[in-house]
């Protein structure tokens, strides 16, 4: 395997204030993230596969990418989904509700599209379903602004998700 790289944020980071800090978004990015992208380098370089690290370096790519600055009215496109209120509630209950660390996620599988859990950054065993939109509900991705309401959190999700990247990976 090769090694990874620390890719930088596709927007500043106060581009997504209100909704997320600049604060956060650094502290994300420049330890969060890019520690995942170093440790797995590190174990790269002692002979070792940190699937841990890998995962949890990829997540954050696909989670910076489906994001960008608030917009009134953020919907997807018309079509995307047959009934865009009940997606909302079962992606964001989803969200809610990850025990401890994780992710919310919005897979696209061969039987169609899917909402589910992650644990951590567990992605073993998904037969070839791709993430198309994911949200981190790990603490350090919204625990300096919302505390322990990452309800508040996930709402506030839904006005920064950047659905043009959505809709592009679901034609990929
Ligand atoms: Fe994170």
């Amino acid at each position: 395997m090769n090694k990874l790289t620390v890719k930088d944020l596709p927007y500043a980071y106060d581009a997504l204030e209100p909704v997320i800090s600049k604060k956060i978004m650094e502290l994300h990015h420049d330890k969060h993230y890019a520690g995942y992208v170093n440790n797995f380098n590190l174990a790269l370089d002692a002979g070792k596969i940190s699937s841990f690290n890998y995962n949890g370096a990829v997540m954050h790519e696909v989670f910076w990418e489906n994001m960008r600055p608030a917009q009134e009215n953020n919907l997807p496109p018309e079509g995307m989904f047959e009934d865009f209120e009940k997606f909302k509630a079962e992606f964001s209950a989803a969200a809610v509700t990850v025990e401890g660390s994780g992710w919310a996620v919005l897979w696209k599988t061969e039987a169609g599209l899917a909402v589910g859990q992650l644990e951590k950054h567990n992605l073993l065993g998904l037969n070839g379903a791709k993430p198309v939109l994911v949200l981190d509900v790990w603490e350090h991705a919204y625990y300096l602004d919302y505390l322990n309401d990452r309800k508040s959190y996930v709402e506030n999700f839904w006005k920064i998700i950047n659905w043009e990247v959505v809709a592009g990976r679901l034609r990929s």
